[in-house]
């Protein structure tokens, strides 16, 4: 099959297109504009695998899009490039409307237009809102987004859905909570945690830190989104979870301990606008339907992010002092030697 990674430069992404060119006889194209959160060192060793092709480009360029999805023979779309970081989205929200909304508008009529089989929403539990102390969400939860980027992600869900309804193209959304694992960018709570507290900075804590993620290893949420691209029911909604809560504060405090280092490096900021208190999965439709379970867990999870990012300490310093933009600037630029456009 031929499958389409949008955004497979990410974390997850990156992660993803991994998992299917080590365990399927899949032909991956990987669109992605190289954000500042697209990063090719994610992907570094796969450049001359031959079921794999990199594409520098942007899905809101339906040309470009349109182009991919005919020469490629396009089978299969999995939909991961979005802004993704809640903290931006209060700063800036217009580029996560143009991406995450629109962009996704274009790549479902050109993935419509083409005929392709299966399209992927990956899409998240921040669309739910949030819930009190008590309570789970489940796929019948009315979106409640609070951050403009959670209500790009529930408008990118609706259009999905409008799809489905008017036009019966075979589109499935999952919305899976918090991730964490190797290749995620510093500046999502545990990997800003570790970095700031190898480098003896201080670790700020929004608000009381009594805020609470439901956390899943990042290769438990691909075995996942995999699973509903290939067996999953179209039109269908997958809630995709850690059963695995946690307080904000605990966790950095576990981390603290586990780096070794004092917990008077905690320090508490001001709170994040609109700040969901809590977040919690019931993934019983995956695990019923479709035999899905996380298979990682926390504390091992944990264990080996933690090594990840010791022995990968040139990778995040590189992006923590910039140097890698400079990188691309010069593969990617006017100047560059990479070809970006499929012309
Ligand atoms: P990320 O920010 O690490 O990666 C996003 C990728 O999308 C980057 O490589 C970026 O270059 C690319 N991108 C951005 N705009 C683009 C555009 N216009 N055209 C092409 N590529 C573009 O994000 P992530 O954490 O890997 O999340 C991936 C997806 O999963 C997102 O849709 C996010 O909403 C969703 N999600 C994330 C989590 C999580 O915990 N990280 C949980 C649930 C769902
Ligand atoms: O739930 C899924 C979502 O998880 C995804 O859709 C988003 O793309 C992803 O970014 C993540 O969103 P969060 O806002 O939950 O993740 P973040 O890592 O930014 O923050 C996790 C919690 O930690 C949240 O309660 C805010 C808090 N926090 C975060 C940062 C960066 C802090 O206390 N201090 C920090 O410096």
């Amino acid at each position: 099959m031929n499958i389409l990674i949008t955004g497979g430069a990410g974390f997850i992404g990156s992660n993803h297109v991994r998992l299917l060119l080590d365990q399927s006889d899949d032909r991956i194209i990987n669109l992605d504009l190289l954000t500042y959160a697209g990063n090719l060192e994610n992907l570094a060793g796969l450049e001359d695998n031959p079921r794999y092709r990199f594409i520098k480009g942007d899905i809101l360029d339906r040309a470009l899009v349109r182009r991919i999805m005919t020469e490629e023979n396009i089978q299969a779309v999995v939909h991961f490039a979005a802004e993704s970081h809640v903290d931006r989205s209060v700063e800036g929200p217009e580029v996560f409307v143009r991406t995450n909304i629109l962009g996704t508008e274009i790549l479902l009529e050109e993935a419509r237009r083409a005929e392709v089989d299966r399209f992927v929403m990956v899409s998240t539990d921040e669309v739910y809102g949030s819930l009190g102390a008590e309570g789970m969400f489940t796929e019948d939860t009315s979106l409640a987004p609070n951050s403009p980027y959670a209500a790009s992600k529930a408008s990118s869900d609706l259009m999905c859905r409008s799809f489905f309804k008017t036009f019966g193209f075979p589109v499935i959304i999952t919305r899976c909570s918090n991730n964490y694992g190797p290749y995620q960018f510093p500046e999502k709570l545990i990997p800003l945690m570790i970095a700031n507290a190898l480098e003896d900075k201080n670790l700020p804590v929004y608000g009381d830190g009594q805020n609470v993620r439901d956390w899943l290893f990042v290769g438990d949420h691909c075995r996942a989104i995999d699973l509903v691209m290939r067996q999953g029911k179209v039109g269908e909604i997958y809630n995709i979870g850690g059963c695995n809560e946690m307080k904000n504060l605990e966790l950095v405090e576990l981390l603290v301990d586990k780096l070794g280092k004092s917990r008077d490096l905690i320090t508490f900021v001001k709170d994040r606008p609109g700040h969901d208190l809590r977040y919690a999965i019931d993934a019983g439709k995956m695990m019923r339907e479709l035999g899905w379970s996380p298979t990682v867990d926390f504390s091992t999870g944990l264990a080996q992010t933690v090594n990840w990012y010791l022995e990968n300490r040139a990778w995040w310093e590189k992006i923590r002092t910039g140097q890698y933009q400079e990188y691309y600037n010069k593969m990617y630029g006017s100047e560059g030697r990479h070809d970006a456009s499929m012309d």
